[in-house]
């Protein structure tokens, strides 16, 4: 029987910070199926380190970002731990962008009253600290990793996590643990156009609800505002602190029109804007808008945003010179598994941080930067838990069968998973984006249904087919999450227009 301490499953900031937390005479283990999101973060980590700051402004910046529907409890234990983890993170070797005097440099975004995200490496925050923590990962001896590993399922006994059923090179393999957490990020990817890595599709969402894991707030998919369409690759991230800095918006016709919609204009909040940006192509039938940096020095924007130039310039764009084209995309996944706010689970030894976990720390729309923060904190708290509870625990011994129902015979990729994949993505875009309409949300339920019964006729003794139905049901909880609520935040329901 294989069996490890510590399960940690994903591999980005939120599991690798757990891990991190974790004394060295634990056994860890983690697995990982594809890249993090992590390493693509930009524009920082907020925090409120000014004089003239105030953990207060933070926390009413959350709230209003999050229309007041945030668990408050949480949000104080966000901002309020917030400098014990920069502590901790400085001291484990970030570096963070200076000013000339040596200051943490910080920068304004969308929602926020004051300028607080602080960064490193300018716009690669997430590739900066990623690369640190991972190296440090790397070099303890106590942690292994799985890389290229997929969860099949959770083993749940009497409401009681105690393993995992997964696929590995081919042959399908089980692993007991005294404590499971789930780090695995959010369902960008179940959507065509999306800022999240490819495999990001929410698919643990769906394991852990069916293993009996609690979880909410499902509709709310935060779409971000700017994203640029790369000539050969998918959609690039263009981060907020680029309005932070004075960018504008401009519609097809190079007029400002955040002006009328919101007092902050192009640093409302984000959902606020991603919808103004879709009322905008709606109306002009012109794909994108444009974000405006001719009035800010290019040199400048050079220093401060090296990753985004180096990306444009390969396009033939130059910040400070040209109009970047842009559109709202999928981006970060608000609902998941509900937690406290140790990361506990209603399952016993189950545990989730992260994108994928569900404090209600957000409300009803991210503020932006509160996520690498998110990571931090729950992460940190959720290694807290297992410390103290870990003493005593026996490893898990019981005798079930863990492959009942799925047979899994077959574990070489099909082409039905991709083709599945699309046509939910097709799905998900068409009828369940930043303004969703009822009778559209009632044909995504009935296209998502029929695929799910297709699935079920055929002999699910494929993993891929298990996939599938993860990636169903994952898409399925979303529409219905959204057909069972009213409008708030970033989920948007118009009102129907009759007759036309
Ligand atoms: C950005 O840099 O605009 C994205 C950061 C976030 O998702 O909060």
């Amino acid at each position: 029987m294989k069996t490890t301490d510590v399960l940690i499953i994903g591999t980005g900031l939120a599991g690798t910070y757990v891990a991190l937390n974790l004394p060295s005479n634990l056994d860890i283990t983690m697995m990982c199926h594809h890249s993090t999101n992590s390493t693509l973060a930009q524009g920082g980590i907020a925090i409120s380190l000014d004089q003239k700051d105030s953990f207060e402004a933070h926390i009413d910046d959350t709230l209003t970002a999050g229309r007041h529907t945030n668990n408050i409890e949480a949000v104080k234990t966000l901002i309020e731990s917030a400098p014990d983890q920069i502590h901790t993170l400085k001291k484990l070797g970030v570096e963070f962008d200076q000013d000339a005097k040596q200051n943490i440099r910080a920068t304004l975004e969308g929602g926020h009253s004051f300028p607080r995200v602080i960064h490193a490496g300018g716009d690669q925050t997430g590739q900066s600290v990623m690369s640190l923590l991972d190296r440090k990962i790397n070099s303890s001896d106590n942690i292994q990793i799985l890389r290229g590993a997929s969860l099949l399922e959770l083993v749940v006994h009497h409401q009681e996590a105690i393993g995992i059923v997964y696929e590995m090179d081919g042959t399908i393999q089980v692993l007991y643990a005294k404590h499971i957490v789930m780090a695995t990020g959010g369902l960008g990817d179940l959507y065509e156009h999306t800022t999240n890595q490819e495999g990001s599709t929410g698919e643990a969402i769906a394991i852990a609800a069916f293993a009996g894991a609690k979880c909410q707030d499902m509709r709310y998919i935060q779409f971000h505002p700017t994203a640029y369409k790369n000539k050969d690759k998918g959609y690039f991230l263009i981060t907020e602190a680029m309005r932070g800095v004075g960018a504008y918006l401009l519609d097809a016709h190079k007029n400002r029109f955040m002006d009328h919609i919101h007092p902050l204009k192009e640093l409302a909040p984000r959902d606020i804007v991603s919808k103004a940006i879709y009322d905008v192509i709606t109306s002009t039938h012109e794909p994108f808008v444009y974000l405006d940096t001719r009035h800010l020095k290019t040199a400048y924007l050079k220093e401060r945003f090296p990753n985004i130039y180096k990306t444009l310039e390969k396009d033939g764009l130059i910040l400070g010179v040209d109009l970047i084209p842009v559109t709202p995309v999928a981006h970060y996944t608000i609902g998941g598994i509900c937690t406290d706010l140790m990361g506990r689970t209603n399952l016993k030894h189950l545990y989730a941080c992260g994108e994928v976990a569900s404090t209600g720390v957000h409300g009803a729309n991210r503020l932006a930067s509160n996520s690498l923060l998110e990571c931090l904190v729950f992460g940190k708290n959720v290694a807290e838990h297992i410390v103290s509870h870990h003493e005593d625990l026996p490893l898990p011994s019981y005798s079930i069968n863990p492959l009942d129902p799925w047979k899994y015979t077959k574990t070489t990729a099909s082409q039905n998973y991709l083709v599945h994949k699309a046509y939910i993505q097709e799905i998900m875009t068409k009828h369940v984006g930043i303004v969703r309409y009822d009778s559209q949300l009632r044909l995504a339920k009935s296209k998502l249904t029929r695929l799910l019964h297709q699935l079920k006729k055929v002999r699910y003794d494929h993993i891929d087919h298990a996939k599938s139905y993860n990636l169903i049901s994952v898409s399925l909880m979303v529409v219905e999450d959204a057909l069972a609520h009213e409008s708030l935040g970033c989920h948007y329901k118009d009102i129907e227009k009759k007759g036309l």
